[in-house]
This record gives structure tokens, C-alpha cells and sequence, in this order.
């Protein structure tokens, strides 16, 4: 798929996702398989600013090129001067935050509030445009307001118009949030009213959801969020499939191990030992959450307060996988409940997802 200028093949591309897609994140996707991978939403305010956590969420190295910036804002000229000030990092694409339903974004009237607004969401992308100077400037958004209010066909056609060059559709409405099933035929919708490329988000958990995705929608590449949690593997598996061979489906777990290592040591470089131990222990439990023993883990993991007895926790629970000593696990629940919740372990009801 050529999205602009920049060409990233068949491949699949990795979801902004707030607090997970950082540098250790991105780098492991990109080693499986990924086409294009993309920052968590950033402030434009803060870009422009110098704002010191926007400029640390922004942060990328040269190695994970080609990468996606993307912005949050909800004024022309703040975009237009961000989008600008981005050319010193150079990034191959940046995107626009229309999708996102939190309370804390949505009340500033940013993130999918700007659905409601076709004019002004022409007017923010004509401004991007203009500050890319070439960069290609994508749109990531939904449906509509709800079910009964979807306008998406009008706001992709105003996207395109204003000279963007993909647009990446979340096929639920800000009302739906994360659970509810994505409406595919949105997407085969939007892909006929278009002449820029379309790239479908939404409840793709397998490589083999993402290629049924591309035939059945019809969109020219997929995103990739919850799913990538914790299994890069899901991009590796996809560009086996599509190189016509059979998908290794769920990994040796010596392998989910080693990988498992390398993120851990990721993120201790990028955080320090002391910053980084919650970042670590969500990724343990997402890399292990399809295998027997997950219930122990969770249970031993939390209560640790140092990465050496991470890692030897996860060598030790690797080996009692190995070695089929735990129970058989209802992997399904699990599962379930991840879907609807990533950080499933924990109990209190707190908004989690897309979270500034
Ligand atoms: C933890 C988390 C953080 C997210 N943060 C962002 C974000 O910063 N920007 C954004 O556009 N979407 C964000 N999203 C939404 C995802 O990019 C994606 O659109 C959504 O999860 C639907 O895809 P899925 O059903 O495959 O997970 C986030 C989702 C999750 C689970």
C-alpha cells in the first residue's frame, strides 16, 4: 500500500495506543512483521510548546522508520504549526486524532468530537497538509457519534478533498467504545467512496481476521491494537500467510519467552528500573495471556518489585509451561475478558484506553 509517498507493501500496521505503543513497543512490532508502526496521540499544543512528556511521547529513534506521528488538536493553527515544528524529527506520516471517545478528550472538544464537525475537521487537515510540505497526513477516526448518526462517508470524502492521504477507519462509533462488534460493511462503504487509501481498525485479534478484513472490506491494510498486545508474532504470521505459506498460529513458548526477555530489557533502557516496572509487568501478562498458568502469574507478578525477579519469574513460568505442570486454564475467559478490558487483572473500574 502506498500511503503519499511512502510505500510499506502488504504489510499490516501497528495501532497508536496510548502508554503502550512507546519506543520498546514499537521496535519488537517492527522486528515481526509490522509495515508501519505509530506513536501514542500526542498534544500539537505540546509540540509547539515544548512540553517535556509531549516531546517523550514523541520521542523515536531512526531505526524504527518508516513511522506514524499522531497528533491530537482541535485548531487550525496549532496543527499548522505543529505538523511543521515535525519536520525536524521526520516522521513518514502523520495523523490526526479523530477516534478517540475519552471523556477527558472529548469535553475539550478533540479526539472523535470532531466527527460532529465535517467543516472544521476540513479545515484541520487542510492546515496539516499545508504544514507537512509533503509528509503524507492520515485521519484516524470512526463511525460517527453513535449507530444511528454515522457520517463517516461524509467526513472520509472531506478528508480526502483536503488533501490527505489515507484515512484510517475504526469501523464502531464513539459510542460503542471498545467492545461492541466492528461494522465491516462501513468499510467496504467507505473504500468505494474513495480514491485515497483505507486502512480498517477494529477487533482484528488474529492474522488470519486480518486477511479476512482485506477480502471481505475490501480496505487496502489493517490496523492492528488490542491484538498486538503482548503477540508481535500476529504481523509475522500475517506476511507468512500472505507469502503463502501455512501461519505458525500461537508460538513455541521458549520463543514468547526470549521475546518476552528482549521488551523487558527494552524498557528498562527507556524508563529505568524504577519507572518502568508497571510498563513491564502489563507486557509480561499480555505475552503470557494465551498459555496455561496465566492466573499464577498474575498473582506472583504483582507483588514483585524488582526486574531481576520479573525475569526469573518468567524463566521459571516458561519452564513449568514447558513442562505442562499447570492446570488446564479456561484460555477462553481470558480472552474475553481481555477483549474487554486489556488490563483484565485489574478490578476497579477505571477508563483505561486512550488515556492522555
Ligand atoms: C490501551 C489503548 C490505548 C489507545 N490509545 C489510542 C491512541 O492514543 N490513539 C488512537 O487513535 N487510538 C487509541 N486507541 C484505539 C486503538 O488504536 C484502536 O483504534 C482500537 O483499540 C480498536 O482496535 P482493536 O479493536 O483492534 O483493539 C487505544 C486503544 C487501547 C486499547
Amino acid at each position: 500500500m502506498k500511503i503519499g509517498r511512502l510505500d510499506i507493501g502488504e504489510k499490516l500496521i501497528l495501532a497508536p495506543m496510548a502508554d503502550v505503543t512507546d519506543t520498546p513497543f514499537r521496535t519488537i512490532a517492527k522486528e515481526h512483521g509490522a509495515g508501519l508502526t505509530f506513536t501514542q496521540m500526542v498534544s500539537a499544543k505540546g509540540i509547539i510548546t515544548n512540553e517535556f512528556y509531549t516531546l517523550r511521547k514523541l520521542a523515536f529513534s531512526r531505526s524504527e522508520k518508516p513511522i506514524g506521528v499522531q497528533l491530537l488538536g482541535k485548531d487550525p493553527d496549532i496543527l499548522y504549526a505543529a505538523t511543521k515544528e515535525l519536520h525536524r524529527f521526520k516522521p513518514d506520516v502523520i495523523d490526526l486524532n479523530c477516534g478517540c471517545p475519552v471523556d477527558q478528550v472529548t469535553k475539550h472538544e478533540m479526539g472523535s468530537a470532531i466527527m460532529d464537525n465535517p467543516e472544521l475537521l476540513g479545515k484541520l487537515v487542510a492546515s496539516m497538509v499545508k504544514g507537512a510540505e509533503g509528509i503524507p497526513v492520515s485521519v484516524k477516526l470512526r463511525l460517527g457519534r453513535d449507530r444511528s448518526s454515522i457520517n463517516i462517508i461524509e467526513n472520509a470524502k472531506i478528508i480526502e478533498d483536503n488533501g490527505a492521504s489515507m484515512v484510517i477507519l475504526h469501523a464502531r462509533a464513539r459510542e460503542d467504545r471498545y467492545s461492541v462488534c466492528a461494522l465491516w460493511e462501513w468499510l467496504t462503504k467507505v473504500k468505494n467512496s474513495l480514491s485515497i487509501p483505507l486502512v480498517g481498525n477494529g477487533s482484528v485479534f488474529e492474522a488470519k481476521d486480518a486477511q479476512k478484513m482485506i477480502h471481505l472490506a475490501g480496505c487496502d491494510s489493517v490496523m492492528i491494537a488490542r491484538g498486538a498486545l503482548g503477540n508481535p508474532f500476529l504481523f509475522r504470521e500475517f506476511n507468512q500467510i500472505s507469502d503463502g505459506f501455512e501461519g505458525n498460529g500461537l508460538p513455541e513458548v521458549l520463543e514468547v519467552r526470549d521475546v518476552c526477555i528482549k521488551h523487558i530489557k527494552l524498557l528498562t533502557v527507556e524508563y529505568g528500573e524504577f519507572n518502568s516496572l508497571d510498563k513491564i509487568k502489563k507486557n509480561v501478562i499480555w505475552y503470557f495471556r494465551k498459555y496455561n498458568g496465566i492466573s499464577y502469574l498474575i498473582e506472583k507478578l504483582l507483588s514483585l518489585k524488582s526486574v531481576d525477579e520479573i525475569q526469573e519469574l518468567v524463566e521459571i513460568h516458561t519452564q513449568k509451561i514447558e513442562n505442562e505442570e499447570y492446570q488446564k486454564e479456561d484460555i477462553e475467559i481470558i480472552s474475553k475478558r481481555f477483549n474487554n478490558k486489556v488490563v483484565f487483572w485489574q478490578t476497579e473500574e477505571k477508563e483505561t484506553v486512550c488515556e492522555k
